[in-house]
């Protein structure tokens, strides 16, 4: 996820682009840059870091001009860097590009690019779209640019300047926003609405597929392949501080509804003709694949239940040996680590002390290191030994939930590649678990459009301040991340207990009325559940069951039901957890509290 913006007009374009920039910075914040065009040149200005660092260098080299592109970016490929960073653009800086979304055929573009003569300085798949068009003009800019995406597989909004037809911008979209902003005599680019709101509130919203001319006086829309759209513009009427929420309340509401595209996202190029390959992404030798005798899933809080749900994956997948540590105790407790050991550290931002720590004594002990983070360019990303990224775009409310569900789909990805290369899946069992995969974003959106569903009953249990939640197996590991959700945010205590253990001594907590959230997907264990839902309902408790859709069981034994899409059981978590975010979210709401900003937390944990 990157932030891009586009002017052309009759100001200058460098503090308009900035000032969209900044609205757009919680899209990435790695590093920052703008062309723009005067006197038959594109100037290029671009920096490592945030915004603050770019606008220090045009204090001293300012951009002057009255058309230009900006980009506030978070990494995907390659890492944080000036020569990373956006607009990139061709050999004869006659074309400049930023771009958000992923390129996925890039490297295929590359060598043929690189094969006759284009010189690449950057690590990025955004630099072959410039040199693209250069191979390509056909001395029409919106001519070119439509052959150019032609050959462009993937997710992208585009801006594109050139000072071959310096009187125009051109914008595409392909599966990541974009917008154009419609002013008196100028006009606008954005990925989101808050970057040109200050401007105007006309916008046109560009769909898949779409691209759009713009000029000072005009705007007009195409599809790709040339057909003239007829949009009618939209009327913003929110105001600022809304739109950067996309129009959500709560940052944590937007990031809870993005899941269906962190989900995609982090399967995008993932999986080839049904079968997991991450050769792009990991190097580990089949050798090494094979060799590794058991495993350590090592990481903190939410990121640390992600790992609990690594353990019955793997070894259900894999038939590996499994060990799930919180990383503060890990480096303590001597863990037994020899060079045949792989520890998997999971952090959604790659910067947390405990896990960093624990990450270097495993190095230390001679383990092989796989990370899994949200962040291009952390401290992760760069010390373990191979990484593989979750693509869930910036976290920014401090509770974590598009990059817990990202870190289970990388947790099945690995899973799923060690089962193909040590042959503990056949062909067809690989095949079933990647059809299933690729349906869960679809599964969680229906989710979330029922999201409402769940709010009578989290404004129910706001009134408490204690609660229980339940589960066996796999649905055990996600009430215990439901249960920190809702304690960090909406500060209901509650406990997440094994639904088998109550009888052992939590029982006696069970009293009238006691809210008990019951989460029941897992066939296999669904009996055993009920009897379970049973004995506390007998004391009073009053129960919200979440099972499986066109399950006619669960209902006669809860006081309410909700149901998730049906998928392979080893999966289900995604979709299980869903709910329960929904749940503290709506809860922490009734009950009025900061809920991006729970008290005393903070978004990275950088101290021991
Ligand atoms: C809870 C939450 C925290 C983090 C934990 C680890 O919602 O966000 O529990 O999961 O602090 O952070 P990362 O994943 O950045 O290492």
């Amino acid at each position: 996820m990157c932030g891009i913006v586009g002017y052309i007009g009759p100001k200058q374009a460098q503090n308009i682009l900035l000032e969209g920039l900044r609205k757009l910075e919680y899209r990435g914040y790695d590093s920052a840059g703008l062309a723009v065009y005067q006197n038959g040149k594109l100037d290029v200005q671009k920096t490592k870091g945030p915004l603050k660092a770019l606008e220090q260098r045009l204090s001293h080299h300012p951009l002057s001009g009255e058309l230009g592109i900006g980009h506030t970016r978070w990494a995907t490929h390659g890492k944080p860097s000036d020569e990373n960073s956006h607009p990139h653009v061709d050999q004869s800086q006659e074309f400049s590009v930023v771009h958000n979304g992923i390129i996925e055929n890039y490297i295929e573009l590359k060598e043929k690019l690189q094969a006759k003569g284009y010189p690449f300085t950057s690590e990025t798949d955004t630099e072959v779209i410039a040199h693209l068009l250069a191979d390509l003009w056909d001395g029409d800019l919106v001519s070119t640019v439509r052959k150019a995406v032609k050959q462009m597989e993937g997710a992208y909004a585009l801006a594109i300047a050139s000072v071959k037809e310096p009187d125009k911008l051109v914008a595409v979209r392909l599966a990541s926003p974009l917008i154009v902003g419609v002013g008196e005599g100028e006009n606008f680019i954005a990925s989101d609405i808050p970057a040109i709101l200050e401007h105007t509130r006309n916008v046109y919203v560009l769909e898949d597929g779409e691209m759009a001319v713009i000029t000072r006086d005009g705007v007009s829309l195409f599809t790709t392949d040339g057909a003239p759209v007829n949009r009618e513009q939209m009327r913003v009427t929110w105001d600022a501080v809304t739109a950067e929420k996309a129009g959500y309340d709560h940052f944590m509401l937007k990031e809870i509804f993005e899941q269906p595209k962190a989900i995609r996202d982090t399967l995008a190029g993932r999986i080839k003709d049904g079968v997991v390959d991450l050769a792009q992404d990991i190097s580990f030798t089949e050798e090494d694949l094979k060799g590794i005798d058991k495993i350590h899933f090592v990481a903190c809080g939410t990121a640390y239940h992600a790992g609990l749900m690594g353990k019955s994956v793997v070894e259900k997948l894999v038939r590996i040996p499994v060990e799930v540590d919180v990383a503060s105790e890990y480096r303590y407790r001597d863990p037994i680590i020899t060079p045949s050991t792989l520890v998997v550290v999971v952090s959604q931002s790659g910067e947390t002390a405990d896990t960093l720590a624990a990450l270097r004594e495993a190095k230390k002990a001679g383990a092989k290191v796989l990370g899994i983070t949200n962040v291009v360019g952390s401290s992760v990303s760069r010390e373990a030994d191979q990484v593989l990224m979750t693509w869930a775009g910036p976290e920014i409310a401090v509770a974590s939930t598009k990059a817990y569900t990202s870190q289970l789909i990388a947790i099945y990805l690995f899973s799923l590649h060690l089962a193909r290369v040590r042959g503990s899946l056949d062909a067809a069992e690989l095949k079933a678990y990647t059809t299933a995969l690729l349906n869960l974003p679809e599964q969680a959106q229906t989710i979330l459009e029922e999201a409402d569903a769940i709010r009578p009953f989290a404004e129910g249990i706001a009134k408490h301040d204690n609660l229980f939640f339940i589960g066996r197996g796999l649905d055990y590991a996600v009430v215990m991340e439901g249960s920190l959700k809702l304690k960090e945010i909406s500060y209901i205590h509650s406990e997440a207990y094994a639904a088998g253990e109550l009888k052992h001594g939590t029982l006696a907590l069970i009293e009238d009325d006691i809210p008990v959230i019951a989460l029941a997907t897992q066939k296999a264990v669904f009996e055993k559940m009920v009897s379970n839902i049973i004995e506390v309902k007998a004391r009073g408790a009053h129960v919200l069951g979440i099972g499986l859709q066109g399950d006619t069981e669960l209902g006669k034994s809860v006081d309410e039901t909700l149901t998730i899409p049906e998928t392979l059981p080893l999966l289900t978590p995604v979709l299980a957890v869903i709910p329960l975010q929904l749940l503290s979210y709506y809860a922490s709401v009734a009950r009025g509290l900061n809920v991006d900003k729970p008290r005393n937390l903070a978004k990275s944990v950088t101290v021991e």
